[in-house]
């Protein structure tokens, strides 16, 4: 079946098989391989990317239901002129080591700071407990995102 969406600003138009998840059509048809693929069944957080401006997981949804969305990616979150203040925040804080669940866990991060830049260290962690990381423990995770929470406040982010 022919799919046409929006992923990061550009008008894409794949073909794909019905049963295709949209992290598969990503990561294989357009080269997106900034969205991860770890359990494959919702669990992990891995695969997060925004859709409509929602943070979902792309394991669970098949490409051929993307029709006519805008998708935003983890490479749709960076830029070329140098390390976002949610990347730098990341990086300060030690927040991630092997890196798998990174980008999905600044997909959320960066929803959940776009819609509430005041967010407390609670709601972080409710929000970000549907991301599992396996290397770092949460404590620098959470304190990086509380810490670019000014940028967001700002409107540098
Ligand atoms: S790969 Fe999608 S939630 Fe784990
Ligand atoms: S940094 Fe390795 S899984 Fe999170």
């Amino acid at each position: 079946m022919q799919v046409r969406f929006e992923v990061n600003g550009r008008e894409v138009e794949v073909a794909v098989e019905p049963r295709l998840t949209l992290a598969d059509c990503l990561r294989h048809h357009l080269r997106l391989t900034g969205t991860h693929v770890g359990c494959e069944h919702g669990v992990c957080g891995a695969c997060t990317l925004l859709l409509d401006g929602k943070a979902v997981r792309s394991c669970l949804i098949l490409a051929v239901q993307a029709e006519g969305s805008k998708i935003v990616t983890v490479e749709g979150l960076s830029n070329d002129e140098g390390l976002t203040p949610l990347q730098a925040s990341f990086r300060r804080h030690h927040a991630l080591q092997c890196g798998f669940c990174t980008p999905g866990i600044i997909t959320t991060a960066h929803a959940l700071l776009t819609a509430e830049p005041d967010c407390d260290a609670d709601r972080v962690r409710e929000v970000l407990s549907g991301n599992l990381c396996r290397c770092t423990g949460y404590v620098s995770i959470v304190e990086a995102v509380l810490d670019a929470r000014a940028a967001y406040k700002s409107g540098a982010s």
